[in-house]
């Protein structure tokens, strides 16, 4: 496995192996590497020849409120597991590599607002605006033939999705479903700040989503008095909900008939620790 911190390194690299007629797939990261990534990894290495992970803590996508400084930094480790994972080539690039003028002059990639406005993007702005930036940066240096992301991040999901089609972007985006705990929580790398009785309480919100999709099946509720309920519910178990909300799978819409694709979302602060996930329906 290579271990490079050079975007021009990477990217003769790349040219590399596609004029010796490979397949490129790239797998983003922050690093703090969980099962989660590592299934993405291996939804690469299935559908291409050689795998590119990235591993950068992009500065731009964190708000002034969100702890950049404290996210957790395990390089080595994640090192490993990609290793033996057998991972070709991993970009782990410096600020200045990324934002050689620094990120306050940089140009930014513009998301369309009815995909980024709400949820996520109503809790942390600009958010969006710094992940579709620092996406087509690392698509521009890599040029995989296809990126791999998670289902647990839904809406960075379309909006990438959205970016590669508006910008005609010759890249195949696969979206992976979340890894879960065998008590339903999702993988993330905030879990770890979870207390002992926290990580017990996690799971509820799951849970309260599962009880929605079942209700939803069920056909026997109105679909906003469902969020209502939902929100009630987790406050009762201790969350504190920024949003509970069922859309259009595909626009994130509020869904304007119930025959369309559902899916819901949800984001709560549990103590200090701000949990997200979704399901679809
Ligand atoms: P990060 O949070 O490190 O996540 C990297 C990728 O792993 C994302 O596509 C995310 O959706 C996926 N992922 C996280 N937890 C998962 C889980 N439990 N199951 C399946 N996939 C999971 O998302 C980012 O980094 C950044 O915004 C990035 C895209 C790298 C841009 O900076």
């Amino acid at each position: 496995m290579q271990n490079l911190t050079s975007n021009w390194e990477v990217s003769a690299l790349v040219r590399q192996w596609r004029r010796d007629g490979d397949r490129i797939g790239f797998v983003p990261t922050m690093g703090n590497l969980h099962e989660g990534h590592l299934r993405l990894v291996k939804a690469a290495q299935q559908n291409t020849d050689r795998v590119v992970v990235s591993i950068y803590v992009n500065p731009t996508q964190f708000g002034q409120h969100d702890d950049l400084a404290n996210y957790p930094r395990t390089l080595e480790k994640d090192l490993q597991k990609l290793a033996n994972l057998k991972v070709d080539l991993v970009f782990n690039p410096s600020n200045e590599t990324m934002y050689p003028e620094g990120n306050a002059v940089c140009s930014h990639v513009e998301v369309p607002a009815q995909l980024t406005e709400g949820l996520e993007g109503a809790h942390r702005q600009n958010h969006f605006r710094g992940v579709a930036t620092v996406v087509t940066k690392l698509f521009n240096i890599v040029a995989p033939d296809v990126a791999v992301f998670g289902e647990k991040d839904f809406q960075q999901l379309l909006v990438v999705q959205q970016m590669v089609k508006d910008f005609n972007l010759p890249i195949e985006i696969i979206g992976e479903p979340t890894v879960r705990e065998g008590d339903g929580l999702a993988l993330s790398s905030r879990n770890q700040y979870l207390s002992k009785q926290e990580r017990v309480i996690a799971p509820k919100l799951y849970e309260v989503l599962s009880e929605i999709r079942e209700r939803i099946l069920m056909q026997n509720m109105d679909l906003t008095d469902l969020e209502q309920a939902a929100i009630m519910q987790l406050e009762q178990h201790g969350f504190a909900p920024d949003y509970v909300a069922i859309r259009d799978v595909v626009t994130l819409a509020e869904p304007d008939n119930p025959t369309d694709l559902l899916v819901i979302l949800a984001a709560a602060r549990l103590g200090q620790t701000r949990l997200i996930d979704n399901l679809r329906v």
